[in-house]
């Protein structure tokens, strides 16, 4: 039998959706479950988006399209990101993928060879070493607990930086702790990115239309514009606009850059569908009420998840301020039992949790910080302070 290569060999199914799964299993044998554990944002895009679908589809070329993005694309990303406060920007800046991950990954076949160092923060979204893994770099993880609020502070990324890797990573807001940095602290981290040239800075920073109470969006180039040689910021449409299955994902970087990202697309996906094409132009560029209520719902759920955590006696809960999930500290339940079964570890409370009362939360481990669990508050209204009640009994009832 001829063997897989090794690469495949190092990648790992997603923790995320091994609870989804057990969620899922628990369901269809009648329990009633409550899911915290998935990120999808659970509401659909404007009908304009769906008019513009319907209406492409009557003139479909049916034909292979661009590899960089269809020009249309392509112009209404550089309006979107021109609100955004990205300034100078053309088309040869910007490359496209099916979704943010896969731009992702673009981005370390493209920046990354065996055995180099990507660097980036913990907690993480867990795909980042799961890449690195693939692609056979080496990560080196900066460790944000909840005693510094999940954020990374200029002396961590000093320190990290001084070995010289070759790609640091950053994400804000953030998943799976929901933290957004403030324009102060972009740009304190900022200072110490310009003392170190060698290195490319990737932005993912797909959730930037869900930041709550004015604290904005903010990247590295708004405080230090030189910065924009090296830099690639990374978005998608799945969150903002409530279509992650659309699967579209961009990038505004160097121009060396999105000619990579390009010339990878023509060896592997070709092009984005004409159809989805439409739908992303509509998107951007359409009305943004959808976005924007969304954004002042998840604010308003976002306070009821944190009062009723903080309420908990010992679990700790740093308030989020942008996408949709909260990060507690649950490390005081490791060492005590519920009913019997004893509870060790994060994996392990996830695992009662579940068991005993349907609620399906994703263990801080798959983010590099196992003292957490992750809440994804997404689920209809209704079923938020039922969850909630759930998990604050099941702490009550530990021993
Ligand atoms: C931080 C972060 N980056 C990227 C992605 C991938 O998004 P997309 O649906 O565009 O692939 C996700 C999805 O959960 C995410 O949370």
């Amino acid at each position: 039998m001829p063997k897989l290569a090794q690469r495949v060999g190092r990648a790992k199914p997603s923790a995320i959706m091994v609870i989804a799964e057990k969620a899922k299993q628990l369901k269809a044998a009648g329990r009633d479950i409550i899911s915290f554990s998935i990120g999808v944002p659970n509401f659909l895009p404007g009908e304009h988006v769906y008019a513009a679908a319907r209406e492409s589809l009557l003139h479909d070329s049916g034909q292979y399209g661009s590899n960089r993005g269809a020009d249309a694309l392509l112009d209404a990303f550089l309006k979107h990101i021109e609100a955004l406060g990205f300034s100078g920007y053309t088309r040869m800046n910007l490359s496209i993928g099916i979704g943010a991950k896969q731009v992702l990954y673009n981005l370390a076949e493209a920046l990354l060879d065996e055995g180099e160092e990507i660097c980036f923060a913990a907690p993480y979204w867990t795909t980042y070493q799961d890449i690195a893994d693939i692609v056979g770099a080496r990560a080196k993880v900066m460790h944000c607990g909840p005693e510094q609020n999940y954020k990374l502070t200029p002396s961590q990324l000093d320190a990290a930086l001084a070995s010289k890797p070759k790609v640091f990573l950053f994400n804000n807001p953030s998943n799976p702790t929901g933290m957004v940095y403030t324009g102060e602290e972009i740009a304190a981290l900022a200072e110490v990115l310009v003392r170190y040239p060698d290195t490319w800075i990737i932005t993912d920073d797909i959730y930037n239309s869900m930041v709550f109470g004015g604290i904005g969006y903010h990247n590295f180039v708004f405080a230090r514009p030189e910065l924009r040689e090296r830099l690639i910021f990374v978005d998608s449409l799945s969150k903002t606009y409530g279509m992650p299955g659309w699967r579209v994902g961009l990038i505004a970087g160097p121009e060396s850059i999105a000619k990579a990202l390009t010339t990878l697309n023509s060896n592997h996906i070709t092009s984005l569908p004409e159809v989805i094409t439409a739908a992303a132009v509509a998107a951007f560029g359409g009305p943004q009420d959808v976005p924007q209520a969304k954004c002042a719902e998840f604010a308003g759920k976002r306070d009821i998840v944190v009062a009723a955590l903080s309420a908990i006696p010992g679990v700790v809960c740093p308030r989020p301020q942008g996408a949709f999930y909260a990060f507690p500290d649950i490390s005081v339940a490791f060492g005590k039992s519920h009913h019997g079964v004893s509870i060790n570890n994060d994996v392990e409370f996830c695992a009662a949790l579940l068991e005993a009362t349907g609620v399906a939360c994703v263990p801080g481990s798959a983010f590099g910080e196992p003292r957490a669990m992750r809440i994804s508050y997404t689920c209809p209204t209704a079923q938020l302070a039922p969850g909630l009640a759930r998990i604050t009994e099941f702490f009550n009832e530990l021993t």
